[in-house]
């Protein structure tokens, strides 16, 4: 090893020397990221964060040493200009390197799991496991500054706007966004849990019955619920409510928290106002909540021709009450036999009994529906309820109005992918309001929230004693962005007597309305002023921004689809000590 000479602090980074610096004498510390041995000279390419400078070392220094990879380094000597030859011009540094007369190690590396930024292709498993080598890689640093460039500029915004930040508490009781609860056992109270919160939901709205009038938080949440790539157990939130204020006014909130933040973060000008788009459209145009709005391939409502068509699936479906619906694939995206009947695999697979197609023709059209649409005329109509042109594929789907929405939503979601209708250069930013106020769970056999229970409703009277829940609307929204669900928010009930009443429709009893909620109803009775909020996944737009579609990339120490974090091999089992002191006894399944 080569003796530690002198100081061995850096004088600069790695990314930092110019041919401005030749003839300076620096130092430089870091990893070795790369050794190459040309006739006893030794280059090296020492990585931080800021970039890689190449260090060559001279016979007689590279016969001291002994290098591996992701070694930790300290070298010292003059910057040399490169010979014209030898520049690298996709290096920032790459005009120069630094000829090293002193050389320290300062901590040796085991032999890495992996290549940092080498080519080969590293599994997710080995790349959690060893989290801190993959975070070495300069996209995940990228990554991680971007995150918290994105992270600083909302901040920023919110402050401009008169926001303040309040932490709420992670120990704390439900507070009911529709998953399950993480709990952590008490010690002190024997049999009692807290925990941990899925949103700050209800800390924010006491914080506007406490008079805070405008809030706004970086919030760790945490959801025990089935996880996909835009879901982690734990996460964060820009969460924020406001006092005094109705829809429009988040909205306008919000819109210039975007704009200044992809100004900042991204140096890219926002167009506001963001389109309004109704739930019930969204659901009637897209068959989602979240429509991906830089495409068309609109959903189209066929009754008009399927009621005379003479097909029975057709008919039959109408009769029924449920709705006949379409889609025309431009000609120019070719669908051949193969591709429609995985489509209709797709269909089956949500509930439909089949799919049927058209290839659109006023003469001599194509496919099973060909015999239901006998002359021009017919097709005339039937192509101009699609919006479809000549040798356009058709799909329908007949059924009931949900699963008809869903099924030719997917398929539109499906398509656009596969024939990359998206205008990537789009930013699709949209507020979807008016969602329903219940949803029906036919397993549960009771209604549930569909946004969570402090949604307030759009007719304070909930319609009366004898409503019925499917029909009512409620005041929430959602941030949709290129076809993702960014954030959600709505109007709250400040009214205890209109909160007992949804409580009630959601079936909650008293007495557990008293045990759960007591304290939030009688806040709300307390002086409650008018209050309305938003939380935006903060993962997701860190992730999207990127052009990235797993929030993994953007999560430091993120879990994986089980819910485990391999590194620290969490959850794991504990002391049956640590147990007794939290008066617990646990039964494993098998
Ligand atoms: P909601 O439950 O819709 O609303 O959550 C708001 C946003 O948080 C993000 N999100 C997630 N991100 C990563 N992993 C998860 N498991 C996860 N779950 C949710 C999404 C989502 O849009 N209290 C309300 C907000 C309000 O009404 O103000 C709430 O939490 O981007
Ligand atoms: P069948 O009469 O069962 O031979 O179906 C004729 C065509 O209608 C086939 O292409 C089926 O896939 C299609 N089809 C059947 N059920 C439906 C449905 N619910 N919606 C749309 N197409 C359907």
């Amino acid at each position: 090893m080569a003796a530690a000479a002198g100081n061995w602090r850096r004088t600069h980074t790695c990314g930092e020397l110019r041919h401005t610096d030749v003839g300076k004498t620096v130092t430089l510390n870091g990893w070795v990221a790369a050794r190459r041995n040309h006739g006893g000279i030794y280059f090296i390419d020492l990585r931080d964060r800021y970039g890689l400078t190449q260090v060559v070392l001279d016979e007689k220094l590279s016969a001291t040493v002994k290098l591996g990879g992701e070694y930790v380094i300290s070298v010292t000597g003059p910057v040399h200009a490169r010979d014209a030859a030898n520049v690298n011009p996709d290096r920032e540094t790459g005009r120069i390197e630094l000829v090293a007369e002193r050389l320290e190690v300062l901590s040796p590396s085991r032999t890495p799991a992996f290549v940092i930024d080498g080519d080969e292709e590293v599994s997710t498993e080995t790349r959690l496991k060893f989290r801190y080598l993959d975070l070495r890689r300069s996209a995940m640093q990228k990554n991680l500054a971007h995150r918290a460039r994105l992270i600083s500029a909302m901040r920023k915004a919110f402050e401009a706007q008169g926001f303040i930040e309040v932490e709420t508490p992670i120990l704390t009781k439900a507070t009911p966004e529709g998953a399950r609860d993480y709990l952590v056992p008490s010690r002190v109270h024997p049999g009692e849990f807290y925990a941990l919160p899925q949103s700050p939901q209800i800390f924010k709205q006491l914080l506007m019955v406490a008079g805070l009038d405008k809030y706004f938080q970086v919030a760790r949440c945490f959801r025990d619920e089935d996880l996909r790539a835009d879901r982690q157990p734990e996460f964060t939130q820009l969460d924020m409510e406001m006092s005094f204020v109705e829809e429009e006014d988040v909205f306008a909130v919000w819109e210039q928290v975007m704009r200044e933040t992809w100004r900042a973060a991204m140096g890219l000008e926002l167009k506001l106002p963001f389109p309004r788009l109704r739930w019930e459209e969204a659901m009637e145009r897209f068959g989602v909540d979240k429509p991906d709005l830089r495409f068309g391939l609109e959903l189209k409502d066929l009754a008009p021709w399927a009621s005379t068509s003479g097909f029975g699936v057709f008919t039959g479906a109408l009769a029924a009450g449920g709705r006949v619906m379409g889609l025309a694939v431009p000609a120019p995206h070719a669908l051949s036999r193969k591709d429609i009947t995985g489509l209709e695999e797709v269909a089956k697979g949500l509930g439909a009994s089949g799919l049927a197609y058209w290839k659109a023709a006023r003469e001599g059209s194509s496919g099973p529906l060909a015999r239901f649409v006998p002359d021009a005329a017919s097709a005339e109509r039937l192509m101009t309820l699609l919006g479809a042109r000549e040798g356009d594929t058709c799909l329908f789907a007949a059924g009931d109005q949900d699963m008809v929405r869903k099924v030719l939503g997917e398929l539109r979601v499906q398509l656009g992918k596969r024939f990359s209708l998206a205008d990537k250069s789009i930013q699709a930013f949209a507020w979807v309001t008016h969602f329903p106020l219940f949803e029906y769970d036919k397993d549960a056999g009771r209604w549930f929230s569909a946004h969570h229970p402090f949604t307030a409703p759009e007719d304070w009277t909930l319609g009366g004693e004898s409503a019925d829940p499917a029909q009512l609307a409620s005041r929430s929204y959602d941030l949709v962005y290129n076809g993702w669900e960014l954030g959600s928010g709505s109007v709250r009930i400040h009214r205890p007597d209109v909160q007992e009443r949804v409580f009630q429709i959601l079936g909650i009893t008293p007495e557990e309305r008293q045990r759960k909620f007591g304290f939030f109803v009688e806040a709300l009775a307390s002086g409650a002023p008018p209050h309305a909020g938003f939380a935006m996944g903060l993962d997701r737009i860190v992730a999207l921004s990127l052009g990235m579609d797993n929030i993994r990339e953007v999560v430091a120490f993120p879990k994986t689809a089980s819910a485990a974090d391999l590194m620290c091999e969490a959850p794991s089992p504990v002391a049956p000590e640590q147990l007794a002191e939290v008066h617990i006894r646990t039964v494993v399944p098998g």
